[in-house]
């Protein structure tokens, strides 16, 4: 029997409901938990705006980059990249204008170094990464089949992954007590029990930089997770749309296209898009590197289902082939506002009791308020969720994010400085109120 969507069918507000209007599969699809829809009533329209909404909430969960708004807003406000010309209007390559496709190539090869300059043949252009995702699981999934990826992890990764193939997303688990630290061996070992029940693993998903943990792996262990893939004949893909977010000074990236001869290279596949490091998720651009021509071709194919307006990728080309204004201005000053940012949130979190661990990439931290649970359990933690939310500021909970161990939070601190100050004042007041409702509960 397909589940029903309680929220989804309480929606529609007393309008008949008949079951069978739709597929078994689009039920499972509405079926998905969306954490954020439970609340969507009390953050949709009342999100903070300093004029009109000043006591709205503070967005410190979604992981957009508001640091260089204005940068990108007058750079593509230029003329040269969103004028309207007749070519826009009409039919285009589905898979990414050329245009496109050779600035990507260009611009990672400026910055990842690969021993082979990208070709713009072996690039996909869809619309935002989530789309890359779900049409890289169509590649490669049947249904049933298994998708591994370390946990925590970024939650779309598993709807992403399950919910048109219908493959299986089993989670790599990391726990608190090693770090969030994984040998490959975890890998080998959970590959090898899945295939003894029967199943068949198709993919491992990698984030890199990882979110939310904010961290970078060194190219010895990504190889040694690759080697291992290819062993077992698993696609490996390695999501890396925060490559350019690398905010801590003394850490070098290394993307997977810098390595040469990776294992399996036909079965190894790296994703970018312009959603974090260039402030635009509203643009919606994904790019996958491949270089099997099957997978290529598939991707082609099904990239009619998910491309970006041309205008769009043309004003994309343009602000990263721009590399005056992309690789002397913008990247670096995003970073350096990213690694301020940081600080400043983490600085202030420890003062309340909060512990950080130390994170050098992405928009966010990752932040363990354990302290501040009696007993330490998921139910508390989502009470404190709602708590800091009725305070005024929302946060991923752990448990969102797929975390085994209760009491993580994400907090996103690449929000202008004034949503910072006011979100971190927020998490502050509603921190001691909570402590001292403990002490009185437990006195
Ligand atoms: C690791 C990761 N991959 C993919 C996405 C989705 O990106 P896009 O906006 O390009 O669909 C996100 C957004 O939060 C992300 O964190």
């Amino acid at each position: 029997m397909a589940t029903r969507n309680e929220s989804q069918l309480q929606q529609n507000d007393g309008a008949e409901e008949d079951a069978t209007t739709i597929s078994r599969r689009a039920h499972q699809t509405i079926s998905y938990p969306a954490f954020y829809a439970r609340f969507g009533k009390q953050v949709e329209g009342n999100m903070y705006d300093k004029y009109d909404n000043p006591e709205g909430i503070i967005n410190m969960g979604q992981a957009v980059n508001r640091l260089m708004e204005e940068e990108v807003l007058a750079r593509l406000n230029k003329g040269d990249a969103l004028t309207m010309t007749a070519r826009y209007q009409y039919y285009f390559c589905s898979f990414g204008i050329l245009e496109l496709r050779q600035a990507v190539a260009s611009l990672l090869t400026r910055h990842h170094k690969p021993y082979k300059a990208i070709n713009p043949d072996n690039l996909i252009v869809m619309n935002g990464v989530t789309a890359c995702l779900d049409a890289l699981s169509h590649t490669f999934c049947d249904p049933d089949d298994v998708v591994i990826t370390p946990t925590p992890v970024y939650g779309r990764i598993f709807t992403d992954f399950q919910d048109r193939s219908r493959a299986s997303v089993v989670p790599l688990v990391a726990l608190q007590e090693e770090n969030f630290e994984l040998q490959p061996q975890d890998m080998e070992k959970l590959i090898l029990k899945i295939k003894s029940e029967g199943q068949s693993v198709r993919a491992c998903v990698i984030l890199h930089p990882n979110n939310p943990l904010g961290c970078v792996s060194s190219t010895s262990y990504l190889r040694s997770i690759m080697e291992i893939c290819a062993q077992h004949e698993i696609h490996v893909i390695v999501d890396e749309i925060y490559a350019f977010s690398i905010y801590d000074k003394e850490t070098e990236f290394n993307s997977v296209l810098r390595m040469e001869s990776v294992p399996d290279p036909l079965r190894t596949h790296v994703l970018w898009g312009f959603s974090k490091d260039f402030s635009i998720p509203g643009f919606r651009l994904g790019v996958i590197h491949s270089t099997n021509p099957l997978v290529l071709s598939c991707l082609k194919t099904v990239s009619h289902y998910h491309s970006s307006p041309q205008l769009i990728q043309h004003a994309a080309a343009t602000i990263i082939n721009d590399k005056e204004w992309c690789d002397s201005f913008y990247i670096p000053t995003s970073q350096k506002r990213l690694a301020e940012a940081y600080h400043k949130a983490r600085q202030r979190l420890e003062a309340m009791g909060v512990v950080v661990k130390k994170s050098v990439a992405g928009l966010f931290l990752w932040a363990n308020m354990q302290a501040f649970l009696q007993p330490c359990n998921a139910d508390n933690e989502n009470a404190l969720f709602t708590a800091l939310l009725n305070g005024g500021v929302i946060i991923s909970p752990g448990q969102m994010l797929h975390c085994s161990n209760p009491g993580w939070f994400r907090i996103v601190f690449a929000v202008t400085n004034e949503e910072l100050e006011i979100g971190l004042s927020r998490i502050e007041a509603v921190l001691c109120k909570w402590k001292r409702s403990v002490k009185t509960n437990s006195s």
